[in-house]
């Protein structure tokens, strides 16, 4: 997958590229791009952002400015999905993770301040992602989960096996995780289960199977 990740913080995108799942899927699985606004404004002094018409408080992140960034890096508007990262988008889950996880190219765009302006949302993307129901300072921090959440769902990412039987998962019905336990065995009276010391794997599996929680 190519991902584009368009913002005016790059620096907030560093640590996540040296960890893992990230770092193991780096320049082979996954094309991360981090791009900066400012790199392409086509407005003197990297001007970005303006005052809002109609008045108010805050700065708008102006449509020139993202078509220019979207120009310079595509040659005009890309064929694939263009995500904007806001609070009225559709709200991330598991499912929606999966589905982006698919696609072959990515673009993500990301505010501060008082947002987009309503334009670039009207005409420049495909899609509006909110990480939840609340509001963040940035689309920094939405980016980053959407990086994580997508990188984990690629081909090596994680140790064979591990991320298909998670919580959200079809594996677990889209149920929520059974408990996990190790060493040691005993800690200040509080025991680990005793079937899961017994070594008896069809057991182990209808314990797990029967404390998977639905999602309400
Ligand atoms: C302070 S917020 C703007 C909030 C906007 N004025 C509103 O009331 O909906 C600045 C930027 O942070 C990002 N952001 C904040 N909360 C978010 C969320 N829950 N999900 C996705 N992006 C979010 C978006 O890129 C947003 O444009």
């Amino acid at each position: 997958m190519r991902l584009d990740v368009f913002t005016l913080i790059p620096d907030a995108f560093e640590w996540i590229q040296r960890r893992r799942p990230l770092a193991a899927v780096l320049g082979d699985e996954l094309e991360l791009r981090v791009l900066n606004y400012r790199d392409t404004t086509p407005l003197s002094a990297g001007q970005v952002d303006d005052e809002p018409y109609g008045g108010g408080p805050g700065m708008v992140l102006r449509v020139d400015v993202v078509a220019a960034a979207l120009d310079a890096t595509y040659g005009g508007s890309p064929s694939h999905r263009v995500v904007a990262l806001s609070p009225q988008g559709r709200q991330l889950d598991q499912e929606l993770v999966e589905e982006l996880a698919r696609e072959s190219a990515l673009t993500l765009l990301s505010a501060r301040f008082e947002g987009f302006d309503q334009r670039i949302l009207d005409h420049l993307c495909s899609d509006l992602v909110s990480i939840g129901p609340y509001v963040l300072s940035g689309g920094e921090i939405p980016a980053l989960v959407l990086v994580d959440a997508i990188a984990r769902r690629l081909p090596g990412a994680l140790t064979e096996g591990s991320g298909e039987v998670e919580s959200f998962s079809a594996a677990l019905d889209g149920g929520l995780e059974y408990p996990h336990y190790t060493r040691p065995a005993s800690y200040r009276g509080w025991d680990v289960p005793e079937i899961l010391l017994s070594g008896d794997h069809g057991r182990i599996e209808t314990w797990r199977r029967d404390r998977v929680r639905t999602v309400t």
